[in-house]
């Protein structure tokens, strides 16, 4: 007989492509160059790809396309050392508060970041981050795919004393504050890449639901990704739609419910807080939220141009 049976039916495709924070562990030991130094300590979960960790073989990761997605949690009093990279790479925070520093020839830019603000660390910018904060940070992370090169440590505790560690490579007296009208050429630089949540405008899009615009047309420039934040009202949902790329939903609040259709066959599943639905290119995929609170979401798209997607309400 050479009747074929499907191996995966939708609804096994679909959780495959669902990250459940309650399924998922952190890993204490994603970044190989901080073991040891208890004061860089910073635990890794992975949702799609590595996401700059060498662990590219984890089987209950999804496989990335345009970016990857994990979240960090790092405690108050812990920092990670000034790197740069090949990649770009962004970072989203959840909870807590986060400096994020910006070194070059020695003088650094600090920017303190809140939930719900984001940073992009541009290709080959010396940047380290800092919990000075009293309560622990959880951000999530995302990095393109362009060349996975291992980063470059710039001031690693390994080879420079903790204090000039801490501070990004920074003598006393070389630190400035993050700036948006300020003359440093590094703080006209790293303003073109903070995002503060309160600072974007919200755009009501007519199916109901709101959009901020952090990367993509509207925020940070970007040829890769297009990273948005949602606001999906109680009660409002949209029309199926089709991407040429893959998106990632991640719900931050409240909880939102991800529907796909193939072939007539329609499958859903609802996502509560720190759970994702990566769904591949070309898929027919929606979204509503039946409950009673708003949702907000985090979303990122593998292509930053216009992607030709109306959104209707269902
Ligand atoms: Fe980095």
């Amino acid at each position: 007989m050479n009747v074929q049976t499907p191996t995966t039916t939708l609804a096994d495709d679909l959780k495959a492509h669902t990250g459940r924070f309650t399924d998922k562990v952190f890993d204490w030991n994603a970044f190989p160059s901080n073991a040891g130094f208890e004061e860089l300590a910073r635990a890794q979960m992975r949702y799609i790809g590595a996401g700059g960790s060498p662990k590219v073989g984890d089987t209950s990761t999804m496989k990335p396309d345009h970016f990857t997605l994990s979240l960090i949690y790092k405690e108050p009093g812990h920092y990670a050392a000034c790197h740069s990279h090949e990649i770009e790479e962004s970072f989203l925070i959840i909870d807590g508060a986060l400096i994020v520093g910006w070194e070059k020839d020695g003088e650094v830019v600090e920017v303190n970041l809140g939930p719900k603000d984001m940073i992009l660390n541009v290709r080959e910018i010396g940047h380290g981050f800092r919990v000075d904060g009293v309560e622990p940070v959880m951000m999530s992370i995302s990095v393109d795919v362009g060349k996975p090169l291992p980063p470059v440590y710039h001031y690693h505790p390994k080879e420079h004393p903790t204090e000039l560690a801490r501070t990004f490579g920074a003598q006393p007296g070389k630190t400035m504050k993050f700036d948006r009208n300020g003359s440093h050429p590094l703080q006209q630089l790293m303003s073109k890449y903070v995002v503060r949540h309160h600072e974007q405008p919200t755009l009501w899009e007519d199916a109901g639901f709101t959009r901020k615009v952090y990367v993509g047309e509207g925020g940070i420039e970007n040829d890769t990704c297009r990273k948005e934040m949602w606001g999906v009202p109680s009660r409002v949902g949209v029309k199926p739609f089709v991407r040429p790329v893959e998106d990632a939903l991640m719900v931050l609040e409240g909880a939102l419910i991800v529907g796909w259709e193939e072939n007539g066959e329609i499958v859903e599943t609802e996502l509560g807080p720190r759970d994702l639905v990566k769904t591949p290119a070309g898929r027919k995929h929606w979204f509503r939220n039946v409950s009673a609170a708003p949702a907000t979401v985090w979303s990122v798209i593998g292509q930053s141009g216009e992607d030709g997607v109306k959104y209707e309400a269902a």
